[in-house]
């Protein structure tokens, strides 16, 4: 019997209309036998200071953030391209889940299996994709190099009315789930 897997999908973006966001509800539809994946949205994050975290503790929502990334097994990013890099957002909610979680254990983020996509402009986040994947070796995630998974002109693969037009977006995305399932497998030994 194969074990399930649990991922934590979230986007980095906080627009309800965001591209990234709907890439990851694809992902939650597209995915293989036995994994699930929870949606989990970055707004309720407030911006990383230091002071906070030593006068309070951690915030509600960065509590929820952090129990939320150490139920999983694996985790699912789609980043948005802002000035040639990831979002301010995305930054920030890494920062937030670098930092050990209240009962003492460390970041939730270590060794954890990470796959990446993201949809954008004439690169489709190609620039963004390469940062995430500089940075994420810094909290011990394991990036999963096959699929790379980028949409360029990502808005084109939707109608108005935000209905997905384009099939090949979840082909691509059920592959990459697919690969992210083949991987955390291998990482975990299950
Ligand atoms: C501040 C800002 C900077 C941006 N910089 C880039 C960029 O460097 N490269 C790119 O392809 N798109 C860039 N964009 C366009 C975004 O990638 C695009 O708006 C995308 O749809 C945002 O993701 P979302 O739909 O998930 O919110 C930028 C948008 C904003 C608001």
């Amino acid at each position: 019997m194969t074990s399930p897997i649990h991922v934590l999908g979230f986007a980095g973006s906080l627009r309800k209309a965001s591209f990234n966001k709907r890439l990851i509800t694809i992902a939650a539809d597209v995915l293989p036998p036995a994994m699930t994946l929870e949606q989990f949205d970055l707004a309720p994050l407030p911006l990383y200071n230091e002071d906070l975290e030593r006068e309070s503790g951690l915030p509600d929502g960065v509590q929820q953030f952090h129990a939320s990334l150490a139920a999983a097994d694996a985790l699912l990013i789609a980043t948005p391209e802002y000035n040639f890099s990831i979002s301010g957002v995305l930054k920030n909610a890494l920062d937030w889940a670098s930092r050990a979680m209240v009962d003492g254990r460390p970041s939730p983020l270590n060794d954890k299996p990470l796959a990446i996509m993201g949809g954008g402009g004439r690169l489709g986040t190609a620039r963004a994709q390469m940062h995430l994947r500089d940075i994420a070796p810094h909290n011990n995630m394991h990036v999963l190099n096959t699929p790379q998974v980028y949409f360029i002109g990502v808005r084109s693969a939707f109608d108005a009315d935000g209905n997905l037009i384009d099939p090949t977006v979840r082909e691509r995305i059920a592959q990459l789930m697919e690969a992210l399932a083949h991987w955390t497998r291998r990482l975990r030994g299950f």
